[in-house]
């Protein structure tokens, strides 16, 4: 029997496979016949962005039959032997002793070989990942996940599986989605099924920290929803967040890890996704490698939020939001920092308390917390997070000020006040990443299936 092979591992080591019987399982994409007796057949596997050519002659049995109708999009394994190509564009290619069928392509298939717009293909999410875009930020994605499981389980960090329900807003900005056994119309949430509201969680965090003060040091990557009405290419209502917490870390230790993660995963892309970065390279995003590879190796620059304020107001562009002290920083606004300012990624630090989460260290002027938002040049913010208010008494009154009820957050109180320890972490949206490393403008194109308000 020949051995099954994958197009990636025969095309890393064609001159091991010269001459040797394979089978290789996939999907046609192109085939031509010639009158020579043979017909071409591009095969993709999903292994790689790139195809074998397998050239099958016509004395095959089935040729007549099976072979000449069996179009872009059917599925097929050959099996024959690994030859040289006569043909450009490739080393190797599979002179093909038997052609089996195991499924035709209606001559509707909408993926044949000519260019599709990104808009197009989601309208087709179901058959997307079978064209070479979506198969890259497929491949893209599983390995980043595993570099992120690296990154941390090196460092010592333990992975935390927190809710997905969850009866806590920890972002206290409003935007969840309910999660209820109620009929329209009962509103008594005490006979709902938790005896009480529920929703999908914005985030892990606040569970991340029960168990950041008891294991040191943990990291969530779970799915997360947010019911904002959005219509941006850097938002979506379902979207996969990585939330590293330790204890006995300040903010500068935050920072800190924040960047080595971000450095750890473009290596990691750079490093393990080689054919797929080269293919956004050249079809996405020209200057993309170069871009990455500058990242892996120059320090991150960090200027707190009052330095980025006048920055922006000495920058003389007109902005369509107004740069004050006091207000959130638009998109736009971060990506003049870090595309014009700075030309690569920045950590903005010390927020106005007023705007950000009720859980951040509060800093002595009265006025500023101890956040950190990353952002990176294409994206914008990347990542959010914060040394978080270990003082009880602290915590407490901005709790209540912000006009939030102690009793609901009786729990995240207990940990301040049974052994309480200065902790930070952070929280990286997985698809801005992906959409940072693969230079896709739009996130709707960096997860397998979107989720945004209208589309489900
Ligand atoms: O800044 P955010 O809201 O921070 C938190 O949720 C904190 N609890 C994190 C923490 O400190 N543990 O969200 C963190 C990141 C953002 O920087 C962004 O990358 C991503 O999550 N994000 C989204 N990604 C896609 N669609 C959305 N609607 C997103 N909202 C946030
Ligand atoms: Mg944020």
């Amino acid at each position: 029997m020949a051995d099954i092979v994958s197009v990636r591992t025969l095309l890393r080591e064609p001159d091991s496979y010269l001459g040797r019987s394979v089978v290789v399982n996939g999907f046609v994409r192109t085939r031509r016949d010639s009158k020579g007796g043979f017909s071409f057949m591009e095969i993709n596997d999903g292994s790689t962005v790139k195809n074998i050519q397998a050239v099958i002659p016509a004395a095959l049995p089935n040729y007549n039959e099976q072979v000449l109708k069996a179009g872009t999009g059917a599925s097929v394994s050959v099996s024959g032997v690994v030859v040289a190509s006569q043909g450009k564009g490739q080393s190797v290619e599979i002179s093909a002793e038997s052609l089996i069928i195991h499924g035709f392509a209606d001559p509707d298939f909408p993926l044949q070989k000519k260019h599709h717009t990104l808009e197009f293909l989601r309208q087709i999410t179901h058959l997307r990942p079978r064209t070479n875009v979506m198969g890259c930020v497929a491949r893209v994605r599983s390995r980043l996940a595993l570099g992120v499981h690296n990154f941390f389980q090196s460092r010592g960090f333990h992975y935390v599986h927190t809710p997905i329900i969850t009866a806590s807003d920890c972002e206290g900005a409003g935007q969840m989605f309910r999660v209820t056994t109620l009929k329209p119309g009962e509103v008594d949430f005490s006979q709902d099924f938790f005896g009480k509201m529920a929703h999908l969680t914005v985030s892990g965090q606040l569970e991340g920290e029960c168990y950041a003060t008891a294991l040191g040091q943990i990291y969530t990557f779970g799915p997360t929803f947010r019911a904002e009405n959005s219509h941006t290419s850097r938002h979506l209502s379902e979207f996969w967040m990585i939330e590293p917490e330790a204890s006995f870390m300040d903010l500068a230790g935050n920072m800190k890890l924040a960047e080595d993660f971000i450095k750890h995963l473009v290596v990691c892309a750079l490093d393990e996704c080689s054919d797929e970065v080269n293919y956004f390279d050249e079809k996405i995003a020209p200057g993309l490698k170069a871009r990455l590879s500058s990242i892996a190796i120059s320090a991150f620059k960090s200027i707190t939020y009052t330095e980025a304020v006048d920055i922006l107001k000495k920058s003389g562009e007109s902005f369509a939001y107004p740069v004050e002290w006091g207000s959130d920083l638009q998109s736009e606004h971060e990506r003049y920092l870090t595309e014009k300012t700075f030309n690569g990624p920045v950590i903005v630090t010390d927020y106005p308390r007023n705007i950000k989460a009720f859980y951040m260290r509060q800093n002595d002027d009265g006025k500023t917390v101890r956040a950190m938002d990353v952002l990176v040049p294409g994206v914008g913010e990347i990542i959010g997070g914060s040394q978080r208010e270990e003082r009880a008494d602290v915590l407490e009154a901005r709790i209540r000020e912000m006009g939030f009820r102690p009793e609901d957050y009786a729990w995240y109180l207990d940990l301040r006040k049974y052994g309480t320890v200065p902790h930070a972490g952070f929280g990286l949206g997985f698809e801005r990443f992906i959409q940072y490393v693969t230079g896709l403008e739009n996130i709707r194109d960096v997860i397998p299936f979107p989720r945004t308000p209208g589309n489900a």
